[in-house]
């Protein structure tokens, strides 16, 4: 199955263009780094008497319409939460539906990606997964590398604790080696061995669907991110629930356990 025309009509029912925009106070202040846990598409599907992998075909669509929102929004970079490391404990049928769709994602929105100059990065353990899913992020990667509208992020096969854990793996290394101390040892330390040590924290976490929780997403870097939580299922969450999300963020007031100005 391949991006369903009769799904595609299903998810554009509510899409449709909106009449809020962003506040004086987001366009001057838009997060630069959004993440989003696109999680509901199960759910979306049953509601609607469908297989499961029909609400990860729209949640895939979904996906390309956020990279659109985020570059008319002045986002640079946007982190999507789309198979996680405990996601393997789902029937093999929908995991083999997911591997594909990754795969077809980029074969239907390659020429789109490209003229809209987003950038493909991903993050988790890649090296467990297919070769064939393998193969499609080196050439998404290595072929949109000097695009920079957006660097949108993949977090596939990925689990924040993993991470964690595959960075203490690496200071060990280092110890090991002699290159470091364990006195001296920072927070940037450990920061330097994620997996994309150059992309800044999220400012802005999204988790749709009614589920109050991480799942083990980010767990680092978000020590400081402000969260955003909807009821609304991913295929079905819109440009005037995004820009809902992106205005209420920048109403917010961040002090990092600081006090706020002129206090
Ligand atoms: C999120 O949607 C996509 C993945 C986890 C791969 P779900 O498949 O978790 O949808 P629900 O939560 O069951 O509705
Ligand atoms: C989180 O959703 C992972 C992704 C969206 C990829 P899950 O559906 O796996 O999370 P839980 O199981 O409800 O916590
Ligand atoms: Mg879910």
């Amino acid at each position: 199955m391949s991006f369903p025309q009769a799904i595609l009509k299903l998810f554009k029912s509510r899409h449709k263009p909106i009449t809020v925009g962003l506040t004086a106070e987001a366009k001057a202040n838009p997060p630069k780094h959004v993440a989003v846990i696109m999680d509901g598409n199960g759910r979306w599907a049953k509601k609607r008497g469908l297989p499961r992998s029909s609400g990860h075909y729209a949640g895939a669509e979904n996906l390309h319409e956020l990279c659109k929102w985020c570059i008319e929004y002045s986002i640079d970079y946007v982190t999507v939460f789309a198979f996680s490391t405990e996601n393997w404990q789902r029937p093999q049928k929908e995991i083999d539906s997911l591997m594909n769709l990754f795969i077809e994602f980029f074969t239907r929105y390659e020429r789109e990606l490209e003229a809209e100059g987003v950038r493909l990065r991903f993050c988790g353990e890649t090296q467990e997964l297919p070769l064939a899913v393998q193969d499609t992020m080196k050439k998404a990667e290595a072929s949109s590398i000097k695009r920079s509208n957006l660097q949108l992020i993949i977090a596939f096969n990925y689990g924040g604790r993993r991470e964690i854990v595959r960075a203490v793996g690496k200071l060990l290394q280092e110890y090991r080696a002699n290159e470091i101390k364990p006195d001296n040892l920072v927070e940037a330390d450990l920061s330097a061995h994620m997996y994309l040590p150059d992309v800044p924290d999220p400012d802005l976490i999204i988790r749709p669907s009614g589920e109050l929780r991480l799942s083990n997403f980010l767990l680092w870097q978000s020590a400081y991110s402000e969260f955003w939580f909807s009821n609304v299922l991913w295929p079905d969450f819109n440009k005037g629930d995004f820009t809902d999300a992106i205005n209420d963020y920048a109403s917010r007031q961040r002090r990092y356990g600081g006090l706020k100005e002129a206090e």
